[in-house]
């Protein structure tokens, strides 16, 4: 039998690259790329995944990638930030999924997403994993995979037993979401809030969040609020948190990353109000970081954690 994780990740994954151009590329034209580089940027699922290796807790990846460049990249840095890879896997004949993104001497850039067919986890791919993880205790899982392989996940790994952390992201109308009973916690930033209360102006954050919770039977609800913090509310208590004032230089990943850390403080036993602290004071540090090398390269580790615990008192 195979290790049992604490907290299982079900989400996406891929490959981002630069290149440099003189400039961002008109109709017609063709873009003379530069210096093409590999950086440190996947999805979502090995995101939350690496924030949890980092911070020390027992975590696990289910997903695939290619078996290219791409993938081993990914591999690598799930394995060199604690992740537990044994439901992870590289796949003959599949192209990771890549982002190009241009950047021009002007500082515009451009990005270009390629999803390659194939590349989307299945049902039948990720539910046997997913059942050879029963005892594990949170399941974090969102949008950047198949909607129906996310929800039907969920719902499973509820039954199992386990506490499950959606983040419905990307998403583009209230309609691609029913009603989640089996979701303990739904992690939201202010556009996904507006788009599934279909509101053009939320003014009353509380408010949103309870009818969040009514409108998708969800039992809590997280909403980020970029510079401005966070809050939490619903059966786990409520909670609030006001930004830290920084110096914004790349807010890219912050939002993958306060869902992870708001479960691993969980996992420490910490509550609501304690775990969104943490995770606004890790975040805060994290978005005066640059994002050239990669947002994974931005993940924090429990040494520079320390730092800012003391730094952000
Ligand atoms: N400009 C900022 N100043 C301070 N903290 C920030 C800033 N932007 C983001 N954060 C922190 O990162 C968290 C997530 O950011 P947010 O932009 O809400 O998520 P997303 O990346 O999903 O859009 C916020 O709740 C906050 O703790
Ligand atoms: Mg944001």
């Amino acid at each position: 039998m195979g290790h049992i994780p604490k907290v299982v990740c079900l989400n996406g994954n891929g490959i981002g690259q630069y290149c440099d151009v003189v400039r961002i590329p008109r109709k017609g034209e063709t873009a003379i790329p530069r210096n093409l580089r590999y950086v440190q940027d996947s999805g979502k699922g090995v995101n939350n995944a690496i924030v949890i290796g980092r911070l020390g807790g027992d975590v696990a990846y289910i997903g695939k990638v290619g078996k290219d460049d791409g993938g081993a990249l990914n591999e690598s840095w799930l394995c060199a930030s604690g992740v537990n890879t044994e439901h992870f896997w590289q796949q003959e004949g599949v192209s990771t999924s890549l982002g190009l993104i241009l950047l021009a001497e002007n500082g515009e850039n451009m990005i270009i997403n390629f999803d390659s067919p194939g590349s989307d986890i299945t049902l039948e791919e990720a539910m046997p994993h997913l059942k050879a993880c029963a005892g594990a205790e949170y399941f974090l899982t969102g949008f950047e995979i198949p909607v129906d392989v996310a929800l039907t996940c969920a719902k499973e790994a509820h039954d199992l037993g386990m506490k499950v952390f959606l983040n419905p992201s990307p998403i583009e109308g209230a309609g691609d979401l029913p009603e989640i009973p089996y979701v303990d916690t739904m992690c939201v930033n202010e556009a996904e809030t507006r788009i599934l209360l279909e509101m053009e102006e939320v003014t009353d954050w509380e408010d949103a969040a309870s009818r969040l919770c009514e409108r998708y039977k969800v039992k809590n609800v997280i909403i980020t609020l970029g510079g401005d913090g966070a809050l939490a509310h619903g059966e786990r208590g409520d909670g609030r948190v006001q930004g830290i004032p920084v110096k914004l230089v790349d807010e890219s990943g912050a939002g993958d990353a306060f869902m992870a850390v708001v479960v691993q403080n969980l996992i420490w036993g910490k509550e609501i109000q304690e775990a969104l602290d943490y995770a606004n004071k890790y975040c805060a540090f994290l978005v005066q970081k640059s994002g050239t090398e990669g947002s994974i390269s931005k993940y924090l580790w429990p040494e520079e954690m320390r730092e800012v615990l003391e730094k952000y008192r």
